[in-house]
């Protein structure tokens, strides 16, 4: 599970500092803002949703042992089922583990309470099968339908969670190490179910440092129609990155070796130049297994 689980460990100190300016249309459309300069626009908005939306921010493994009481876990399941699903399917399973050795099994991590959701496909079958169909969500169409539907009801639990005081943390370390053992660990159906993200939840024993910003502006919001990066704004948006107040990155060291923090990003962390895929990954086997893939 190695070096990912250590994210946590890059995240420096400095809380993203809060700005006053006014909130013009013509302020929220100009391209070169910083993602600090629009902050205000979600926590000075005076709405309850936005300001809960704004002060998410993930704890990266540093949960305390206090426990969610029970009605408050059903009311951010009720919450994150609400969430737009494809033709009413709700083509996903939300699995609920509670057993801290588990969730560190399932995921590195622990927390009060470990969401995980799977695209699935079972229960519908299911109730196929019962009247008599034959019913075979095959294919990546139904992937992609199913993972849409999946991970908004995901991030609805995030923000449900957050407006009860719940922390958050969304982790893929399901899919680090063998996979197989999350069909074993939980008796996943080999066919149409696919674990896609954990969702651990509990309270922070430590707040963050600081707030994480995001990038904004030029090439992340297009409007009317797609716009290429012109030459000044790709480097506006290395230099954004090597802004260390603004937070955008992994990691802050990265000027030890490195002139940009995308230099660091794509040798250290994304492992360009490490060569090409060449052969088949354990995901996409299990994708296929999952009848997923296309044939
Ligand atoms: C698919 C996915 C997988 C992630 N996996 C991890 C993870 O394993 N460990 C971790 O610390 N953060 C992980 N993150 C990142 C955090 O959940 C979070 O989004 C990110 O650190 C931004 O921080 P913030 O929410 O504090 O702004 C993942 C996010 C996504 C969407």
């Amino acid at each position: 599970m190695g070096k990912k689980l250590h994210r946590r460990n890059f995240f420096q100190k400095f809380f993203l500092s809060g700005t006053g300016f006014l909130l013009t249309s013509a302020f929220f459309r100009k391209a070169n803002a910083s993602p600090k300069d629009h902050a205000p626009l979600l926590s000075q908005s005076g709405n309850d949703t936005l300001k809960t939306i704004h002060n998410l921010r993930t704890i990266h493994g540093n949960f305390s042992n206090k426990v969610i009481p029970e009605h408050q876990l059903q009311q951010v399941l009720q919450a994150s089922i609400q969430a737009p699903n494809a033709s009413a399917l709700q083509s996903y399973s939300i699995i609920v583990v509670k057993d801290r050795n588990k969730m560190k099994e399932l995921c590195g991590y622990q927390g009060s309470a470990l969401l995980l959701y799977c695209v699935d496909y079972n229960r519908l079958k299911a109730g196929a099968r019962s009247l008599g169909y034959d019913y075979h969500p095959d294919g990546i169409m139904r992937f992609i339908t199913g993972s849409t539907s999946t991970i908004l009801a995901v991030q609805t639990a995030v923000i449900a969670a957050k407006a009860l005081g719940i922390d958050s943390l969304a982790t893929n370390g399901i899919h680090r190490g063998d996979m197989q053992r999350i069909w074993n660990m939980l008796d996943l159906p080999e066919n149409h179910c696919y674990p896609l993200i954990a969702l651990v939840l509990g309270y922070a024993d430590q707040e963050p440092a600081f707030h994480k910003g995001r990038l904004d502006g030029a090439g992340v919001i297009h409007y009317e129609k797609y716009h290429q990066l012109t030459t000044d704004e790709i480097e506006e948006m290395t230099r954004k990155y090597d802004d260390k107040d603004l937070h955008l990155g992994l990691n802050d060291n990265w000027d030890k070796d490195h002139k940009h923090y995308l230099d660091w990003l794509f040798t250290r962390w994304l492992g360009v130049g490490a060569g090409r895929m060449d052969k088949e990954s354990q995901a996409f086997t299990l994708l296929k297994r999952s009848q997923f893939a296309d044939l």
